[in-house]
Formats: C-alpha cells, sequence, structure tokens
C-alpha cells in the first residue's frame, strides 16, 4: 500500500489531488443545522493539512447519511464544508455538486494549498450501484477532476462504491494517515491481542453483531453484552423482557452462542426499565429476572456496570463497539459512562470501535485520551474484525 509519504516524493506542489474523507458526522437532533460530533472531521485534518502545506489542489469528497442517489437538501455536506473551514483555519471551497458544472469549475480554479469540497457522493446513483458500469461511469467523472487519489475515509472502506473502490482503478492511488493508523491498531487488535482480552458489545441489534460475535469469541477471554441486544440473549436464557428490542428469530441463534461460549459471554444482571422510551418516562432499576412486562429496559443497572468493570480491569486489551443503553437520554447513560471509564483504567490497550460508541464518549465528556485508540469506523472496524476483506483496503493494496 503506498502512503502519503510516497505521494509527497512524487511532488504534489500544483497537482489536484481527491481526497475521500468519511465526513459522516451525526448532527443534533433538536438542531439539525448544528453538527453534533466533529470527530471524523478532525480525524482527517492530518492528511489534508499536509497535503495543503506541500501546495496541491485538495479536492475533497464524502457521503453523508443514506440519501437515495438524487440531491436532497437534508443530506447537503454545505455545513460540513463551514466546519472543515474553521478547523482548518481557511475557509473550504463548497460544490453545489459532485461531478457536475459547478465541481469542474471549482477544480480547475483551485489555487495551490486550496481545499475544495465536493457535495455528497450519494446525490448520484452511481456511487452505491451494484452495477460495476454504472459505477464505473461515475467514478470515471471523479477521478476525471483529479490526478492522484488518497484514501483516508476509514469509516468507508467496508463500502464497495465509486469513490472508496473503483476510483483507485483509475488514479494513482495512496493511504490516508488515519486509514493507516485505524489498520495498524485492529491488525494488532485481531492478530496479536495481549491477553486478558475482553470484548465489549453493545448497540440495539444481535443480527448487525452476529457474524463479529462469531469470530471473536475463539479469541476473547470475556465477550460482555449490553445494549439493546442483550435483551435477546437474556430471553433465550429464559427470562421476560418485558416490552424491551427483541429480535424473535434470533433467540435460538443467541441460545447456541451462549452455549458454545462456555461462560465466556457475560449479560448485564439488572437493568433500567422505562415505562416509555423517553427521558422523562417513570424507570427503575430491576434485576434481569424482574422486569416487568409493561416496561423496557433502556440501559444496563448499576450491579452490570460493576460486574463489566471487575471484568474490564483484569483485561490487557479491550475491545468495545456499542452503547451500553440509550446514552443520548440522560437517565439512561449511567452504564455507557461507567464502562466507557473502567476500560479508561485499564492497565493495557484499548480500543473504541466506531461512531456510535466515539460519539458517546465525545458526548458523554469522557477524557479520550483514557483510550489507546478510538475508531472512526463503526461498520468498518467491525467488519475487519470478523476477518473480511474490505473493498476499500484492496483497492489500495493492488
Ligand atoms: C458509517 O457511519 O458507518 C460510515 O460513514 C459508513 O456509512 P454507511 O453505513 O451509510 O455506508
Ligand atoms: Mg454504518
Amino acid at each position: 500500500m503506498k502512503t502519503l509519504d510516497d505521494l509527497l516524493g512524487e511532488g504534489v506542489s500544483g497537482r489536484r489531488v481527491l481526497v475521500r474523507a468519511d465526513l459522516n458526522v451525526p448532527f443534533d437532533k433538536a438542531d439539525p443545522s448544528r453538527i453534533s460530533d466533529d470527530g471524523r472531521i478532525r480525524a482527517v485534518l492530518p492528511t489534508l493539512i499536509t497535503l495543503r502545506d506541500a501546495g496541491a489542489r485538495v479536492i475533497v469528497c464524502s457521503h453523508l447519511g443514506r440519501p437515495k442517489g438524487a440531491p436532497d437538501p437534508k443530506y447537503t455536506l454545505a455545513p460540513v464544508a463551514t466546519r472543515l473551514g474553521e478547523l482548518l483555519g481557511n475557509p473550504v471551497v463548497f460544490a453545489e455538486d459532485t461531478v457536475g458544472p459547478s465541481a469542474r469549475a471549482a477544480a480547475d480554479a483551485l489555487l495551490d494549498g486550496q481545499v475544495l469540497l465536493l457535495e455528497n457522493l450519494r446525490f448520484n446513483a452511481g456511487e452505491t450501484s451494484k452495477d460495476d458500469a454504472e459505477r464505473g461511469a461515475f467514478a470515471d467523472e471523479l477521478a476525471g477532476l483529479a490526478e492522484f487519489y488518497v484514501d483516508d475515509a476509514f469509516g468507508a472502506v467496508h463500502r464497495k462504491h465509486a469513490s472508496v473502490y473503483d476510483v483507485a482503478a483509475r488514479l494513482p492511488h495512496y493511504a490516508g494517515g488515519l486509514v493507516l493508523t485505524e489498520v495498524e491498531v485492529l491488525r494488532k487488535v485481531s492478530e496479536t491481542p495481549e491477553q486478558p482480552y475482553v470484548v465489549v458489545l453493545g448497540g440495539s441489534k444481535v443480527s448487525d453483531k452476529l457474524a463479529v460475535i462469531q469470530a471473536l469469541l475463539p479469541k476473547v477471554d470475556k465477550l460482555l453484552i449490553g445494549g439493546g441486544m442483550c435483551f435477546t440473549f437474556l430471553k433465550a436464557q429464559g427470562h421476560e423482557v418485558g416490552k424491551s428490542l427483541l429480535e424473535a428469530e434470533m433467540i435460538s441463534t443467541c441460545a447456541d452462542l451462549l452455549s458454545q461460549a462456555d461462560g465466556r459471554i457475560v449479560l448485564p444482571v439488572d437493568v433500567v426499565a422505562a415505562t416509555a422510551f423517553d427521558a422523562s418516562a417513570e424507570h427503575d432499576v430491576v434485576d434481569i429476572s424482574d422486569i416487568p412486562a409493561d416496561r423496557l429496559g433502556l440501559d444496563i443497572g448499576p450491579k452490570s456496570v460493576a460486574l463489566f468493570a471487575e471484568t474490564i480491569a483484569n483485561a490487557k486489551t479491550v475491545f468495545w463497539n456499542g452503547p451500553m443503553g440509550v446514552f443520548e437520554l440522560a437517565p439512561f447513560a449511567a452504564g455507557t459512562r461507567g464502562v466507557a471509564e473502567a476500560i479508561t483504567k485499564i492497565d493495557g490497550f484499548s480500543v473504541v470501535g466506531g461512531g456510535d460508541s466515539a460519539a458517546a464518549v465525545r458526548a458523554l465528556g469522557i477524557d479520550e485520551s483514557g483510550f489507546g485508540h478510538i475508531s472512526t469506523g463503526g461498520g468498518a472496524s467491525l467488519e475487519y474484525l470478523e476477518g473480511k476483506s474490505l473493498p476499500g483496503l484492496s483497492a489500495l493494496e493492488s
């Protein structure tokens, strides 16, 4: 895989460099114009600054959300361009389309050391198309804007999309520093984790995490499960879970996993059960054998936090993906906070995998320096740990 250093060696001053970034940031639910966590923008700054300072004409592209292949103002990258400019200390030029007249004119007019952000890649059907020719045609247009391609979008390397996969075949291609760091950390965790190795998984669905659970079970000393997905496991153990999230079709799979795991899967022993999915709903801590029929579990309880923290404290390696509860609502944030804080205290190496967990760390004001690495990729880091080949990485390798 060629790196940014190799590219600098080619001489980039005055040359147009297309950088694929993952600027898919969350917005505030109450104020949809406010970026609630700019971690992904900050993570790509070193690459952009290196190119800018070397005099390159930097053309940044990204997706945001999941628009349906046509322009949709709800998913414009315009506010991201503003924030990126603030962080770079210089305004960023924004193109109102991705490969159309606005993008081409802006790319042509770029000065040495200037940064341009193209409008959302997913406003174009070719970006995510399953049809190689349709994706290829869009990749031709993207590649036509620049002379070199840098992929620093770790969060999207698991997608076989035009800007991630096909463009690399059309331009000299290089891995950005973020992609390199992420891959190095995940390789270390998946190939040679120092034992005890503890994995903490949360989030809402077992079905999303099934492949990674199967891949990790033989490798881990303990697998701690919280979040909405724990209720399907609790049900598989014979507990009634009231109105909690439940994937009925996964109950028998969970039962199989529990028997294979031979005690290595650790589930909550108590939960915070509420009358509704609402910050003002009535709620109490209950043991998992006493979840009322008319309530839903929205966080793990204090005894579970203590149990998880004790297991985490002995670990030399921890990988954590997925919140333990609905941390966005204050009454249901203690589980995620307790587990995150326990991870920051280990005498070992910890990795926070992913979008939601990384955003939770920052939203809860937990000291980021307490973690070994905070990944920018949720799905991407999980697929890496599953041992899958990731299209964005294979494209860079070839
Ligand atoms: C993410 O947030 O998971 C990445 O930006 C990839 O987005 P996607 O899941 O919509 O492809
Ligand atoms: Mg995703």
